[in-house]
């Protein structure tokens, strides 16, 4: 098992884009997730924000966006997609956003199951803090992310991502008490033979009520609905 940051290093980063679908299938999709928001104004910080599947649409729409990654090959195809809009790309740990925050925000988002990748629930507790902080009055949290705590079990544990003539994602999930490893299996082509490379990194099993309580304690307004493509939706207001 690697860290997540080695694994999209070395691993998902080179096909995440392909993984989503192509470059603007995804920044489709991230538009309907951000559709409710738009149009828009200030600040929005999008915490995990990969190749920019939401910080790209934010910034069509008018917000001024800091868009945190960790993964520096990301974040170049968020720069390469992305000239002449409103978009402060920063190389950081999402843990780490406030120093990058050049103001108080209306939208904080941490979107695609971004919020499982922290190592514990007191980081998220620490995230929450953060945001609550952050928010301008009357502004916006959004996460959106897997449910792990009732994982699928046997045969469901082998999720198909994609695939296409020359490529095939596997996501294979095995349960441990606190965390869901996740082996990413890829296959590529080789000319007449085909490549197995795997990796594997851990997801917290984050219960979305316990992300309710801690944003709540906060003092925000929070409600948790079904998300896109499986996932939860919480979402918290700062008081106006
Ligand atoms: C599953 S992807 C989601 C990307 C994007 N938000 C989306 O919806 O397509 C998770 C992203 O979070 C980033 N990431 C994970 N942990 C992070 C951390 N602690 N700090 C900054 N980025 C992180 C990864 O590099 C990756 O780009």
């Amino acid at each position: 098992m690697v860290s997540v940051v080695e694994h999209y290093a070395s691993h998902l980063a080179p096909v995440y884009v392909w993984m989503a679908g192509g470059i603007e299938a995804a920044l489709a999709v991230g538009t309907q997730d951000v559709a409710s928001l738009m149009p828009g104004r200030g600040v929005a910080v999008d915490l995990g924000a990969g190749f920019g599947m939401h910080s790209i649409p934010l910034a069509r729409a008018g917000y001024a966006v800091t868009a945190i990654d960790q993964s520096p090959a990301l974040l170049h195809t968020l720069a390469a997609n992305s000239s002449g809009l409103p978009i402060r790309v920063v190389e950081s740990d999402l843990l780490e956003f406030r120093s990058a925050l050049p103001e108080r925000a209306q939208l904080i988002l941490c979107m695609g199951d971004t919020l499982t990748h922290l190592e514990t629930f007191e980081q998220v507790e620490r995230l929450c803090e953060d945001v609550q902080l952050s928010l301008a009055a009357g502004g916006q949290f959004i996460a959106t992310f897997r449910d792990y705590t009732s994982p699928a079990a046997g045969e469901k544990r082998f999720i198909p991502v994609r695939s296409d003539a020359d490529r095939i994602l596997t996501c294979f999930l095995e349960e441990t008490p606190q965390h869901m490893i996740v082996h990413d299996l890829l296959h590529e082509r080789r000319g007449e033979a085909w490549h197995l490379a795997v990796s594997s990194y851990r997801k917290l099993r984050l219960a979305p009520s316990d992300l309710e309580r801690a944003l709540s304690q906060l003092g925000l307004k929070v409600r948790c609905e079904s998300g896109p493509r499986g996932m939860v939706r919480v979402t918290a207001d700062a008081p106006g």
